[in-house]
Protein backbone atom coordinates (compact mmCIF):
# COMPACT_ATOMS: atom_id res chain seq x y z
CA UNK A 1 0.00 0.00 0.00
CA UNK A 2 2.63 2.62 1.12
CA UNK A 3 4.83 0.99 -1.41
CA UNK A 4 2.21 1.83 -4.34
CA UNK A 5 1.17 5.59 -2.98
CA UNK A 6 5.44 6.03 -3.35
CA UNK A 7 5.22 4.76 -6.66
CA UNK A 8 2.50 7.00 -7.24
CA UNK A 9 3.92 9.86 -5.97
CA UNK A 10 7.56 9.25 -7.71
CA UNK A 11 5.62 9.82 -11.03
CA UNK A 12 3.96 12.57 -9.87
CA UNK A 13 7.14 14.31 -8.93
CA UNK A 14 9.05 12.92 -12.42
CA UNK A 15 6.02 14.30 -14.42
CA UNK A 16 5.88 17.95 -12.80
CA UNK A 17 9.77 17.89 -13.36
CA UNK A 18 9.55 17.05 -17.21
CA UNK A 19 6.37 19.60 -17.14
CA UNK A 20 8.36 22.38 -15.88
CA UNK A 21 11.13 21.30 -18.66
CA UNK A 22 9.75 21.05 -21.82
CA UNK A 23 7.30 24.44 -20.97
CA UNK A 24 9.04 27.34 -22.47
CA UNK A 25 6.23 29.08 -20.99
CA UNK A 26 7.43 28.98 -17.45
CA UNK A 27 10.78 30.15 -18.28
CA UNK A 28 11.80 33.60 -17.51
CA UNK A 29 12.79 36.66 -20.06
CA UNK A 30 16.15 37.95 -19.63
CA UNK A 31 17.11 41.17 -20.39
CA UNK A 32 20.68 41.99 -21.56
CA UNK A 33 22.34 45.92 -21.23
CA UNK A 34 26.39 45.35 -22.26
CA UNK A 35 25.60 42.78 -24.77
CA UNK A 36 28.12 44.06 -27.17
CA UNK A 37 31.24 44.12 -24.88
CA UNK A 38 33.51 40.99 -24.27
CA UNK A 39 31.00 39.54 -21.40
CA UNK A 40 27.85 40.31 -22.95
CA UNK A 41 28.73 38.29 -26.04
CA UNK A 42 29.63 35.51 -24.27
CA UNK A 43 25.84 36.02 -22.42
CA UNK A 44 24.14 36.59 -25.35
CA UNK A 45 25.45 32.81 -26.59
CA UNK A 46 25.25 31.62 -23.67
CA UNK A 47 21.75 32.30 -22.64
CA UNK A 48 20.22 31.73 -25.94
CA UNK A 49 21.87 28.19 -26.26
CA UNK A 50 21.17 27.36 -22.68
CA UNK A 51 17.62 26.73 -23.78
CA UNK A 52 16.68 28.18 -20.17
CA UNK A 53 15.19 31.34 -21.29
CA UNK A 54 11.89 32.31 -23.30
CA UNK A 55 13.30 35.49 -24.56
CA UNK A 56 16.41 37.45 -24.28
CA UNK A 57 15.70 41.33 -24.56
CA UNK A 58 18.79 43.01 -25.58
CA UNK A 59 18.53 47.12 -24.78
CA UNK A 60 21.60 49.72 -26.12
CA UNK A 61 22.48 52.13 -28.29
CA UNK A 62 23.28 49.52 -31.18
CA UNK A 63 21.31 47.16 -33.14
CA UNK A 64 23.72 43.99 -33.85
CA UNK A 65 23.57 41.69 -36.63
CA UNK A 66 23.74 37.80 -35.76
CA UNK A 67 24.44 35.64 -38.24
CA UNK A 68 23.26 32.54 -35.80
CA UNK A 69 19.72 32.44 -36.36
CA UNK A 70 18.94 30.75 -32.92
CA UNK A 71 20.02 34.22 -31.62
CA UNK A 72 18.22 35.96 -33.88
CA UNK A 73 15.34 34.12 -33.55
CA UNK A 74 15.36 34.92 -29.61
CA UNK A 75 16.49 37.76 -28.83
CA UNK A 76 14.68 41.04 -29.40
CA UNK A 77 16.64 44.18 -29.91
CA UNK A 78 15.57 47.90 -28.45
CA UNK A 79 17.35 50.83 -28.98
CA UNK A 80 17.88 53.52 -25.98
CA UNK A 81 19.88 56.44 -25.49
CA UNK A 82 21.83 56.14 -22.04
CA UNK A 83 22.11 59.85 -21.48
CA UNK A 84 18.00 60.14 -21.63
CA UNK A 85 17.16 56.21 -19.95
CA UNK A 86 14.58 57.64 -18.09
CA UNK A 87 12.51 58.49 -21.32
CA UNK A 88 12.62 54.76 -22.20
CA UNK A 89 11.77 53.23 -19.38
CA UNK A 90 9.38 50.76 -21.75
CA UNK A 91 12.19 49.56 -23.52
CA UNK A 92 12.96 48.26 -20.28
CA UNK A 93 9.63 46.25 -19.43
CA UNK A 94 8.90 42.44 -19.44
CA UNK A 95 11.83 41.15 -18.24
CA UNK A 96 11.89 38.64 -15.10
CA UNK A 97 15.86 38.58 -14.81
CA UNK A 98 18.18 41.64 -15.60
CA UNK A 99 22.10 41.04 -16.62
CA UNK A 100 24.29 44.09 -16.63
CA UNK A 101 27.88 43.35 -18.57
CA UNK A 102 28.12 47.26 -19.06
CA UNK A 103 31.84 48.59 -18.40
CA UNK A 104 34.78 50.41 -20.06
CA UNK A 105 37.94 51.07 -18.77
CA UNK A 106 39.95 54.33 -18.27
CA UNK A 107 42.17 53.76 -21.27
CA UNK A 108 39.48 53.94 -23.59
CA UNK A 109 36.85 56.26 -22.19
CA UNK A 110 39.37 58.55 -19.55
CA UNK A 111 38.66 58.69 -16.02
CA UNK A 112 34.91 60.78 -16.39
CA UNK A 113 33.83 58.80 -18.59
CA UNK A 114 34.58 55.31 -17.15
CA UNK A 115 33.17 56.95 -14.43
CA UNK A 116 29.81 57.65 -15.89
CA UNK A 117 29.55 54.16 -17.84
CA UNK A 118 30.26 51.98 -14.83
CA UNK A 119 28.69 53.87 -11.99
CA UNK A 120 25.96 56.38 -13.51
CA UNK A 121 25.13 53.70 -16.47
CA UNK A 122 24.64 50.88 -14.18
CA UNK A 123 23.16 52.64 -11.35
CA UNK A 124 20.20 53.78 -13.35
CA UNK A 125 19.91 50.10 -15.40
CA UNK A 126 19.34 49.14 -11.52
CA UNK A 127 16.91 51.38 -10.52
CA UNK A 128 14.98 51.12 -13.77
CA UNK A 129 15.50 47.10 -13.59
CA UNK A 130 13.76 47.67 -9.98
CA UNK A 131 10.62 49.72 -11.04
CA UNK A 132 9.76 47.30 -14.01
CA UNK A 133 9.63 43.98 -11.46
CA UNK A 134 13.20 42.86 -12.21
CA UNK A 135 13.11 39.64 -9.22
CA UNK A 136 16.88 38.48 -9.94
CA UNK A 137 19.51 41.56 -10.75
CA UNK A 138 22.89 40.23 -11.90
CA UNK A 139 25.82 42.76 -12.29
CA UNK A 140 29.23 42.02 -13.35
CA UNK A 141 31.13 43.76 -11.12
CA UNK A 142 35.22 42.83 -10.73
CA UNK A 143 37.42 41.32 -8.32
CA UNK A 144 39.18 43.95 -5.57
CA UNK A 145 35.61 46.41 -6.02
CA UNK A 146 35.97 48.54 -3.18
CA UNK A 147 34.14 51.55 -2.48
CA UNK A 148 36.97 52.97 -0.02
CA UNK A 149 39.87 51.81 -2.65
CA UNK A 150 42.64 54.18 -3.78
CA UNK A 151 42.00 53.25 -7.23
CA UNK A 152 39.15 54.54 -9.50
CA UNK A 153 38.73 51.50 -11.38
CA UNK A 154 38.22 49.00 -7.84
CA UNK A 155 36.47 51.85 -5.71
CA UNK A 156 33.54 52.90 -8.85
CA UNK A 157 32.72 49.23 -8.77
CA UNK A 158 32.98 48.97 -5.34
CA UNK A 159 30.48 52.20 -5.16
CA UNK A 160 28.08 50.14 -8.32
CA UNK A 161 27.78 47.06 -6.17
CA UNK A 162 27.02 49.33 -2.91
CA UNK A 163 24.65 51.18 -4.38
CA UNK A 164 22.54 48.12 -6.20
CA UNK A 165 22.88 46.64 -2.81
CA UNK A 166 20.61 49.61 -1.34
CA UNK A 167 18.42 48.74 -3.68
CA UNK A 168 16.67 45.67 -1.89
CA UNK A 169 15.93 43.18 -5.17
CA UNK A 170 14.46 40.52 -4.47
CA UNK A 171 17.96 38.73 -5.35
CA UNK A 172 20.78 40.25 -6.72
CA UNK A 173 24.08 38.86 -7.77
CA UNK A 174 27.41 40.67 -8.02
CA UNK A 175 30.26 38.39 -9.81
CA UNK A 176 33.72 39.50 -9.29
CA UNK A 177 36.01 38.29 -12.23
CA UNK A 178 39.56 38.23 -12.04
CA UNK A 179 41.40 39.02 -15.51
CA UNK A 180 38.78 38.25 -18.55
CA UNK A 181 40.02 36.42 -20.92
CA UNK A 182 37.73 36.48 -24.35
CA UNK A 183 38.21 34.87 -27.35
CA UNK A 184 38.54 37.92 -29.62
CA UNK A 185 39.19 41.28 -27.78
CA UNK A 186 39.53 44.24 -29.13
CA UNK A 187 42.82 44.89 -27.49
CA UNK A 188 45.70 47.23 -28.25
CA UNK A 189 48.90 45.38 -29.10
CA UNK A 190 50.60 45.12 -26.55
CA UNK A 191 47.67 43.96 -24.03
CA UNK A 192 46.78 41.42 -26.67
CA UNK A 193 50.27 40.09 -26.28
CA UNK A 194 49.83 39.78 -22.28
CA UNK A 195 46.78 38.60 -22.66
CA UNK A 196 48.00 35.67 -25.25
CA UNK A 197 50.98 35.13 -22.83
CA UNK A 198 49.18 34.73 -19.54
CA UNK A 199 46.59 32.00 -21.73
CA UNK A 200 49.33 29.92 -22.52
CA UNK A 201 51.41 29.69 -19.22
CA UNK A 202 48.84 30.82 -16.34
CA UNK A 203 46.03 30.13 -17.02
CA UNK A 204 46.99 26.34 -18.25
CA UNK A 205 48.54 25.74 -15.10
CA UNK A 206 46.14 27.68 -12.24
CA UNK A 207 43.32 28.86 -14.19
CA UNK A 208 41.35 29.83 -11.05
CA UNK A 209 44.64 32.60 -9.94
CA UNK A 210 44.38 35.35 -11.97
CA UNK A 211 41.95 34.93 -14.78
CA UNK A 212 38.50 34.29 -15.89
CA UNK A 213 37.61 33.22 -19.17
CA UNK A 214 34.16 35.31 -20.58
CA UNK A 215 32.45 32.11 -21.26
CA UNK A 216 32.69 30.95 -18.29
CA UNK A 217 31.39 34.03 -16.26
CA UNK A 218 28.57 33.90 -18.75
CA UNK A 219 27.71 30.11 -18.21
CA UNK A 220 27.92 31.14 -14.46
CA UNK A 221 25.69 33.63 -14.32
CA UNK A 222 22.79 31.76 -16.67
CA UNK A 223 23.56 28.77 -14.33
CA UNK A 224 23.00 31.35 -11.09
CA UNK A 225 19.71 32.02 -12.43
CA UNK A 226 18.26 28.70 -11.62
CA UNK A 227 19.97 27.87 -8.04
CA UNK A 228 16.67 27.90 -5.96
CA UNK A 229 16.32 28.66 -2.38
CA UNK A 230 18.17 31.99 -2.56
CA UNK A 231 17.51 35.64 -2.05
CA UNK A 232 19.02 38.52 -1.02
CA UNK A 233 22.59 39.72 -2.55
CA UNK A 234 25.12 37.68 -2.32
CA UNK A 235 28.77 38.23 -4.19
CA UNK A 236 30.37 35.52 -5.83
CA UNK A 237 34.32 35.81 -6.21
CA UNK A 238 36.25 34.16 -8.93
CA UNK A 239 36.55 30.48 -6.97
CA UNK A 240 32.33 30.52 -6.92
CA UNK A 241 31.87 31.61 -10.64
CA UNK A 242 34.05 28.74 -11.39
CA UNK A 243 31.75 26.50 -9.17
CA UNK A 244 28.86 28.07 -10.56
CA UNK A 245 29.77 27.44 -14.09
CA UNK A 246 30.04 23.58 -13.62
CA UNK A 247 26.62 23.04 -12.16
CA UNK A 248 24.70 23.04 -15.04
CA UNK A 249 20.60 23.21 -13.79
CA UNK A 250 18.57 20.12 -13.82
CA UNK A 251 14.84 21.72 -13.50
CA UNK A 252 14.55 25.57 -13.54
CA UNK A 253 12.29 27.17 -11.18
CA UNK A 254 12.71 30.90 -10.71
CA UNK A 255 10.50 31.18 -7.44
CA UNK A 256 12.76 32.61 -4.77
CA UNK A 257 9.85 33.65 -2.82
CA UNK A 258 7.64 30.63 -2.54
CA UNK A 259 10.71 28.55 -0.85
C1 LIG B 1 2.77 25.66 -19.87
O1 LIG B 1 2.60 26.46 -18.74
C2 LIG B 1 1.56 27.40 -18.85
C3 LIG B 1 1.59 28.32 -17.62
O2 LIG B 1 1.90 27.61 -16.45
C4 LIG B 1 0.24 26.66 -19.03
O3 LIG B 1 -0.81 27.58 -19.16
C5 LIG B 1 0.33 25.80 -20.28
O4 LIG B 1 -0.84 25.05 -20.43
C6 LIG B 1 1.53 24.87 -20.21
N1 LIG B 1 1.70 24.19 -21.50
C7 LIG B 1 2.04 22.91 -21.61
C8 LIG B 1 2.19 22.39 -22.99
O5 LIG B 1 2.24 22.19 -20.63
C1 LIG C 1 14.35 31.04 -37.05
O1 LIG C 1 13.09 31.54 -37.49
C2 LIG C 1 12.82 31.27 -38.85
C3 LIG C 1 11.54 31.98 -39.23
O2 LIG C 1 10.53 31.79 -38.29
C4 LIG C 1 12.74 29.74 -39.05
O3 LIG C 1 12.48 29.45 -40.38
C5 LIG C 1 14.07 29.11 -38.63
O4 LIG C 1 13.98 27.70 -38.69
C6 LIG C 1 14.45 29.54 -37.22
N1 LIG C 1 15.78 29.05 -36.94
C7 LIG C 1 16.17 28.56 -35.76
C8 LIG C 1 17.56 28.05 -35.68
O5 LIG C 1 15.44 28.53 -34.78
Amino acid sequence: MILISLQVLLLLFINILSADLSNMSNSPTALIVGYTGSVGRELVKELVKSNLFKKVILVGRRQVHYDDDEITNKTEQRQIDFEKIDDYAESFQGADVHFCALGTTRGKSGAEGFRHIDYDYVVNFGRIAKQNGCKHFHLVSSKGANANSFFLYTKTKGESEQALQQMAFERLSIYRPAMLMGERDESRPLEAVAVSIVKHTVQRVAPEWITTPTDILARAMCFNTFVSGKSGNEILENHEIFRLAETKPAAKPLHTNEL
